[in-house]
C-alpha cells in the first residue's frame, strides 16, 4: 500500500460554488406531490412532523422505535452508548444478525417463495431467486466458507461484479459473523491487492469473467496479478459465470461450483453482538491510502431499514431498482440489505447501461414493471443526451417513484428525468449520503416539498447544520462545511485498524461533530444544497477518489518527478480528473507518448474509474511556503476563477 503522508489542504469556501448555489436556489418551481401518494404513503405527513420533531427531542426513542421493527436473539439494555465518544455504541448487547433480518425471518412467513431478487444479464437472460433460494444458497456457502476455516471475524474479500452470487456471498459472511470487503470488480488488480493486504482477508471470491459493454471482462486473470502478492489468502473461490478458460492450477484456487457440491443447505445464523463488524468499504480520503469504513451488525440495519421504509415508501409489492453496484456502499444498502430486510423484490442488471442500445434501463423497467428507480445523476445525463424517444417508447407507467444519488442533481437533469421517465407522476427522492453514513441522511420523503436541485433536509433522527471553520452556523444563504451534530445508528464505528485516523479525519477539526467532508447552502424554507467536497477529493461519475492516490499513481512511474490533480467539470461525470506533470530530468518521449503512457499507468494502478481530460506539463507546480501543492491556485487558472488568497504561495 503506497503512503502517501499529506495534510489535506484546508480550503476556504469557493467563491465560485456560491454563486452557482445562488442561482440554483431563485428556481423558484416546486414539486407537490400527488395526493394518493401521499395518502397511502409509510409515512404521513403528519407523522413525518411528529417524527421530525421526536428526532429532536428524543433521538434514542426515536431509533429504537425503528429497532423494534426488526427481530433481535437479544433485546439491547441501552439504545446509545456515547460514553467513548467518538466511538459511539448503539444498541448496546443486543443480539442479532442482519442476515437473519434480511433471510431467515421471512422464509418462516408468506414470502418464502417470493421474489427476492430479480437478475436480468447483460445478454438479456432473466433469473429470478426467491428467498427460500437465496436463504438456501447463502447457507451453503457459509457452510463451505466455514469448511475452508473461515471463522466470526475473520475477513472475506469479495470481488464480484453486479451478479446474485455477490448477493448471496454477502449474506453467507454475515450469517457465519465473517466481515466482507467487497472490492468492486472495476478495480485495478493493484487496488484489489492493496484492499486485501489492509484487510489481510482469508478468502477471496470471483469469478472466471463477467460481461460488460458487449466485452468479456477477465476477472480472474485480475485476481491472478493480485495474488502475487497477498500473503494472507489461504483460497480463492471461482464462480463460473462468462464460462471461459481459466488457470486453475494453483493449488489455491477452487471452483464454487465444486464446493457447494453436496454442501448442506442448513445452517445456523451466528448469533452477533449489536457492535460486531459487518463490513469493510473502501472510500477515497485525501492520502493515497483508501480508509477501510468499518460498519456493525446491529445499528446498520436499524438505519437502512427505516430510511428506506420512509425515503422510498418500500411496500411488499414494489419491484426495487436500485443501479448502482453492489461494489458500492448505495450496492451494499439499497440493493443487497435494505430491500430484503424490506421482504420486497430488487432488481440487479449485470451489464452497461447503454447495451446494446440506449434504451436497456427502460427496457429493463418496462420487462419487470419497476415501481422504484434509484439511479445517478451522471447516468441521468448520459440517458438525455440520446433523447426523450428513448424512454418514450416503453410502458413506464409501473414507476411510482424516482431516486438520485453520488452528487448533486443539476435542475436540468432532474426535470428531464421527472418528465419523461417519471411522466410528472413520480417524485425524486434526491439522497444525499456517504459511505461512512452508511444511510440516506439529507433526503426527502414522496410527501415533502420538491426544489429541482435541493437534497431536502435531514431525515428524522440526523442532526444536520451547516457551519463556518470554527463550527459557529452560517447564515441562509452562505456557504459552509456539512456537519452531523448527533450519531446516528448507521454510522461508521471506524476506520480498519486506524482508529486514530478515524478521530482525525472524521471528529477532531470540529470537537463533537461529524464532519461530512461536503460544502453546503441552507435556503431560507432550511433546505439543503449540496455544493460538492471541501478536500481534495473528486466525484468521478458518483466515484470519489482523492487527488492524493491519483497523484501517488503518477509518481509510481518512472519518468513522473512530481504530479498534482484537480478536478474540472464535465458534462456528463460530473467532473473529471486533469492532471500536472513534472517530468525527471532527462525524460525526453514525445508528449503523446507520454500522454498515452501515463493515461495507461494511472489505469493499470487504480483501474477505469478515473477518468482523465487531460494532462500537462509543468516545470513548477504551484505550492505553499511549506510545501504543499496549492491545487486551488491550479484550479483558478484552469477555470478562469478568482484565484483568492494567495499569502501562502511560494513560488
Ligand atoms: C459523497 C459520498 C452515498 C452513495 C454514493 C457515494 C457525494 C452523494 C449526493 C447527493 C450531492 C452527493 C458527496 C458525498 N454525494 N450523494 N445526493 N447530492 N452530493 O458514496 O463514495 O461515499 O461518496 O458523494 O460529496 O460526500 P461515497
Amino acid at each position: 500500500m503506497e503512503v502517501v503522508a499529506k495534510e489535506p489542504n484546508k480550503e476556504e469556501v469557493h467563491p465560485e460554488r456560491e454563486e452557482t448555489t445562488e442561482a440554483l436556489m431563485n428556481e423558484k418551481r416546486l414539486f407537490r406531490p400527488l395526493p394518493e401518494l401521499v395518502v397511502n404513503a409509510n409515512i404521513n405527513p403528519n407523522d413525518y412532523e411528529n417524527a421530525v420533531r421526536k428526532g429532536k427531542t428524543d433521538l434514542e426513542g426515536f431509533w429504537e422505535e425503528a429497532a423494534m421493527e426488526l427481530d433481535w436473539f437479544r433485546k439491547w439494555d441501552k439504545v446509545l452508548d456515547r460514553s467513548d465518544a467518538p466511538f459511539y455504541k448503539w444498541f448496546v448487547n443486543g443480539k442479532t444478525n442482519i442476515a437473519y433480518n434480511a433471510l431467515d425471518r421471512h422464509v418462516k412467513t408468506h414470502r418464502k417463495n417470493k421474489v427476492a431478487i430479480i437478475f436480468e444479464s447483460e445478454a438479456g437472460q432473466r433469473t429470478r431467486m426467491t428467498y427460500y433460494d437465496l436463504y438456501r444458497a447463502s447457507n451453503m456457502v457459509a457452510n463451505a466458507l466455514t469448511s475452508l476455516g473461515v471463522r466470526k471475524g475473520d475477513r472475506v474479500a469479495i470481488y464480484l461484479p453486479n451478479i446474485p452470487h455477490i448477493a448471496i456471498c454477502m449474506l453467507a459472511c454475515a450469517k457465519l459473523g465473517a466481515v466482507h470487503s467487497v472490492v468492486y470488480a472495476g478495480f485495478s488488480a493493484i487496488a484489489l491487492r492493496d484492499r486485501v493486504n489492509d484487510a489481510q482477508a482469508k478468502v477471496i471470491i470471483t469469478v472466471d469473467g463477467f460481461h460488460r459493454n458487449g466485452k468479456v471482462i477477465k476477472l480472474k486473470e485480475v485476481v491472478d496479478e493480485a495474488m502475487l502478492d497477498c500473503p494472507t489468502v489461504e483460497t480463492v473461490i471461482v464462480a463460473k459465470w462468462a464460462d471461459i478458460p481459466v488457470d486453475m492450477s494453483d493449488g489455491r484456487y477452487v471452483w464454487y461450483e465444486d464446493l457447494m457440491e453436496g454442501e448442506s443447505k442448513s445452517f445456523e445464523t451466528v448469533s452477533m453482538d449489536a457492535e460486531d463488524p459487518l463490513f469493510i468499504l473502501y472510500t477515497s480520503g485525501t492520502t493515497g491510502k483508501p480508509k477501510g469504513i468499518l460498519h456493525t451488525h446491529g445499528g446498520y440495519q436499524v438505519g437502512i431499514n427505516r430510511t428506506l421504509k420512509w425515503v422510498f415508501d418500500i411496500k411488499e409489492t414494489d419491484i426495487f431498482w436500485c443501479s448502482a453496484d453492489p461494489g458500492w456502499i448505495t450496492g451494499h444498502s439499497y440493493i443487497v440489505y435494505g430491500p430484503l430486510i424490506a421482504g420486497t423484490t430488487t432488481v440487479m442488471y449485470e451489464g452497461h447501461p447503454l447495451y446494446p442500445t440506449p434504451d436497456r434501463m427502460w427496457q429493463i423497467i418496462a420487462k419487470y414493471g419497476v415501481t422504484i428507480l434509484y439511479t445517478a445523476p451522471t447516468t441521468i445525463r448520459m440517458l438525455m443526451r440520446f433523447g426523450a424517444h428513448y424512454p418514450k417508447k416503453y410502458d413506464l407507467s409501473t414507476l411510482r417513484l424516482l431516486g438520485s444519488v453520488g452528487e448533486p442533481i443539476n435542475p436540468e437533469a432532474w426535470i428531464w428525468y421527472y418528465e419523461n421517465v417519471g411522466n410528472h407522476n413520480c417524485p425524486i427522492m434526491d439522497t444525499w449520503w456517504q459511505t461512512e453514513t452508511g444511510m440516506f441522511m439529507i433526503t426527502p420523503v414522496p410527501s415533502n416539498v420538491l426544489k429541482p436541485g435541493s437534497a431536502y433536509k435531514p431525515f428524522p433522527g440526523v442532526q444536520a447544520d451547516v457551519v463556518d471553520a470554527k463550527g459557529n452556523p452560517v447564515p441562509t444563504g452562505k456557504g459552509g462545511f456539512l456537519v452531523i451534530k448527533e450519531p446516528w445508528p448507521a454510522m461508521a464505528r471506524n476506520i480498519y485498524k486506524e482508529p486514530e485516523r478515524y478521530k482525525e479525519v472524521y471528529w477532531s477539526k470540529m470537537p463533537g461533530v461529524y464532519l461530512t467532508g461536503d460544502m453546503a447552502t441552507k435556503d431560507e424554507d432550511g433546505y439543503f444544497w449540496l455544493q460538492g467536497r471541501s478536500d481534495d477529493v473528486l466525484n468521478i461519475a458518483g466515484h470519489r477518489i482523492g487527488t492524493a492516490e491519483i497523484e501517488s499513481a503518477l509518481v509510481s512511474h518512472k519518468w513522473v518527478a512530481e504530479a498534482a490533480c484537480i478536478g474540472v467539470p464535465d458534462k456528463i461525470r460530473g467532473e473529471i480528473a486533469k492532471i500536472f506533470v513534472i517530468l525527471k530530468e532527462g525524460v525526453e518521449e514525445d508528449e503523446d507518448i507520454l500522454v498515452n503512457e501515463l493515461k495507461a499507468h494511472i489505469r493499470k494502478k487504480m483501474g477505469p474509474l478515473v477518468i482523465v481530460k487531460s494532462i500537462s506539463f509543468q516545470d513548477k507546480l504551484p505550492k505553499t511556503r511549506s510545501g504543499k501543492i496549492m491545487r486551488r491556485v491550479l484550479k483558478a487558472e484552469e477555470l478562469g476563477l478568482k484565484v483568492g488568497d494567495l499569502s501562502t504561495l511560494d513560488n
